[in-house]
């Protein structure tokens, strides 16, 4: 029942180790008194001055969270608090804050989430009005987050196709720095919807305070960092106001993206791993069921691919003991057969002249091969060169009276339109009706959204960049509600879409299309911050020709599976291989449920070595994996110091995935050492040659 503040009396959001504290005070207007580390008591908090959720138009002169134009033009919105719930349950309690505008017939709904075990806060915001006309949302943050300190440290990840999770650190100065994307679709691949934000001192992985931050959201999104002439900190993190003065309808509730966040007063090593543990119980779909080994075809065929090639892999994936055959691209489009990038998006029909079999003669060969079958589709996107192009001119996002600006040779599909909405569902839809055999699919985007504009929306076209999302989100879930079983990558060239808005209805995604194992080092440090490695698809190719033992072992680093020509492996190769598939199934219990630690980090020793570990919950194994890049000459390295084992047990240290016919070459390898040992001395687990590696397992007596 709703409930109201009382003086003095704050409002509290725990977790097990953090808290966040409201309270009404001065004009009936909601402040946080305090985001941080859990006390044992909030009484002596004072209100303070920093408002929960600054609206914009009346006293506020920085960046609000929430600036509206009232169908009257008055720009102004002055928000009171009315009453809250809060709700405890046995992880999850929820506090919601109803305020509502002392003016104009407009509420504003604070909805704050604490998942306790796992160290982990939502914030989303709910708004509704009963005005005569359409309010416009100018701007809404769904989270603002108001911190003190001496000093703050922002690291963002950024990058560009196949250089996606580039991490960079800067001191946070006087006024505002803003994080964000603009491009619609593939919206995180220039910017991340990903920060972390250090207090006092550099991000450091065992000390310090840190704020991660990621919003929910698959389209253009900000973060507003500003420091203020007091030098308190706001944050504000929500969909992007660019081009979206959004026209809510009367009596129509409006939900922001969730913001997801966590605090840690001892580094990212602890804010990733609430982080990751949140996401495998409430972020991923089926985030704690296993996965599959996939063996893709993409880099070995592209588009070129005859039924005999793809059964030949097929043949060669039952052997290596893979899980599934991932058939990408390339599979359809008969009038305009996709033969290359310029045709058939859009004619989701099997090409019957490349396979006369038809799919399901890849279910059935894949299924004689010990394999599950899944298939890429791409259902957002549309070539010139297609029947759908012809058939449903008005479905496409193009502006009128300009010419069609291409990119990949695609054009994107208006999904703010139901009717697409319904083509794209029935893209999956018919293909399982017809295909029960289909056991899973990659959902890629090949590109962003250019010259936007909606034939379906008319006037209201600064509505498109949320609706567009709102109506993918819509056919996901769809796919989710009658396929809830169906495991999904989500992948938009690599990884220009990977948040969590996306990830509720997606097994995993593709980090991106850069495979080069020491690319992937860094890629997996970067999303290691923010994503279970369960969640990230990491496979084996001929992407920059090291030794196939440093791809793999790298691979073996996330959910390992293969994407290469298995038949032109060497005999001792292949079988390396299918001991490695062999080894990771036995391991994977504790790569994906494990704590995993970042022990070096590339950027630190530039780019010389590298070190992971994932320690099982029970402290009973751990899986270190140790990689040397590109050393200087002779480079020595120091000792690495493990995590989370428990520091009076024995544990045996064995290096494990050898290559056939090899040795350990490690002094240490099959000895037994306490967990204090290893966590306090340390282990030489860094070779001096360059593109090495080495995986251990660690094991209690
Ligand atoms: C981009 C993806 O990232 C690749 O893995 C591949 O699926 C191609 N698209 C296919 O066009």
């Amino acid at each position: 029942m709703a409930a109201l503040a009382q003086p003095g009396k704050p409002l509290v959001l725990e977790t097990r180790n953090a808290a966040l504290v409201l309270n009404v005070g001065a004009r009936g207007r909601v402040y946080q008194s305090y985001f941080g580390e859990k006390l044992v008591s909030y009484s002596e908090l004072d209100t303070g001055t920093k408002e929960a959720y600054v609206a914009a138009g009346t006293d506020n002169v920085f960046e609000p969270a929430i600036r509206v134009v009232h169908a009257d033009g008055n720009p102004a919105l002055d928000l009171q608090y009315v009453s809250h719930t809060l709700q405890t349950g046995k992880n999850v309690s929820m506090l919601r804050v109803v305020c509502r505008d002392s003016l104009y017939p407009v509420s504003v709904t604070m909805v704050l989430t604490a998942y306790a075990k796992e160290n982990v806060f939502k914030s989303a915001v709910e708004i509704q009005h009963a005005e005569n006309a359409p309010l416009v949302l100018a701007s809404v943050a769904s989270a603002m987050l108001r911190l003190n300190a001496d000093s703050y440290w922002l690291t963002h990840l950024h990058g560009d196709w196949a250089e996606e999770m580039r991490l960079e650190e800067t001191q946070l100065t006087s006024g505002l720095k803003l994080v964000d994307s603009k491009s619609g679709t593939r919206a995180a691949m220039f910017q991340a919807p990903l920060f972390l934000l250090a207090l006092n001192q550099p991000a450091a992985e065992y000390s310090g305070e840190v704020i991660a931050g990621t919003l929910a959201w698959s389209g253009n999104f900000r973060f507003a960092f500003e420091v203020e002439n007091d030098h308190c900190l706001r944050v504000g993190a929500g969909i992007n106001p660019y081009a979206s003065d959004y026209r809510l309808p009367p009596n129509q509730p409006f939900t922001a993206p969730e913001f997801i966040f966590t605090y840690s007063h001892e580094g990212t090593a602890v804010s990733s791993a609430n982080l990751q543990q949140w996401a495998r119980k409430y972020g991923i779909h089926r985030g704690e069921e296993s996965r599959a080994v996939v063996l893709n075809n993409w880099e070995t065929t592209k588009f070129n691919f005859t039924e005999a090639k793809l059964t030949s892999l097929m043949a060669q994936g039952g052997r290596l003991g893979a899980d599934l055959f991932l058939l990408d691209d390339a599979w359809f489009g008969n009038k305009f057969p996709r033969n290359n990038a310029k045709a058939g998006l859009g004619d989701w029909q099997v090409n019957k002249a490349k396979l006369p079999g038809g799919l399901q003669l890849l279910v059935a060969e894949s299924k004689k091969n010990k394999l599950q079958f899944g298939l890429w589709i791409e259902p957002e996107m549309v070539n010139p060169q297609s029947e759908l192009y012809t058939r449903h001119p008005e479905w496409i996002l193009r502006l009128p009276g300009r010419p069609d600006e291409l990119r990949r040779n695609q054009l994107v599909l208006d999904l703010a339109n139901p009717q697409v909405q319904d083509f794209a569902f029935g893209i999956i839809d018919s293909l399982l009706i017809k295909h029960p055999g289909i056991a899973y699919f990659k959902w890629d985007s090949n590109r962003e959204i250019t010259s936007p504009y909606s034939q379906y929306l008319g006037p209201n076209q600064s509505n498109l960049s949320i609706d567009y999302v709102r109506g993918l989100y819509g056919v996901m879930a769809r796919v989710q509600q009658k396929y809830p079983r169906l495991p999904m990558m989500l992948c938009s060239s690599g990884g220009g879409r990977i948040d969590y808005g996306a990830l509720k209805y997606f097994t995993e995604f593709w980090p991106s299309d850069n495979t080069d194992p020491v690319e992937r080092i860094y890629l997996h440090y970067g999303y290691s911050f923010f994503y279970p490695s369960l969640a990230l698809s990491s496979h084996v190719t001929s992407w920059g020709k090291q030794p196939l033992k440093f791809r793999t072992d790298v691979a073996m680093l996330g959910k390992l599976g293969y994407d290469i020509d298995l038949g032109e492996l060497s005999a001792p190769d292949f079988a390396f291989s299918q001991a490695a598939v062999k080894t990771y199934k036995a391991l994977s219990p504790t790569i994906w449920r494990g704590t995993q630690y970042r022990l070096v980090s590339p950027y630190a020793t530039q780019g010389s070595r590298a070190a992971f570990q994932y320690a099982a919950a029970d402290k009973s194994e751990a899986i270190v994996f140790s990689y040397t890049m590109h050393p200087r000459f002779r480079e020595n390295f120091t000792n690495v110091k493990l995590q989370g084992l428990a520091a009076d047990k024995q544990y045996v240290v064995r290096e494990i995935n050898l290559y056939p016919g090899t040795q350990s070459k490690f002094k240490f390898h099959g000895k037994a050492y306490s967990g204090e040992y290893l966590m306090k001395v340390g282990m030489p687990i860094s070779s001096q040659e360059p593109l090495t590696s080495a995986i251990f397992q660690v094991k209690r007596q």
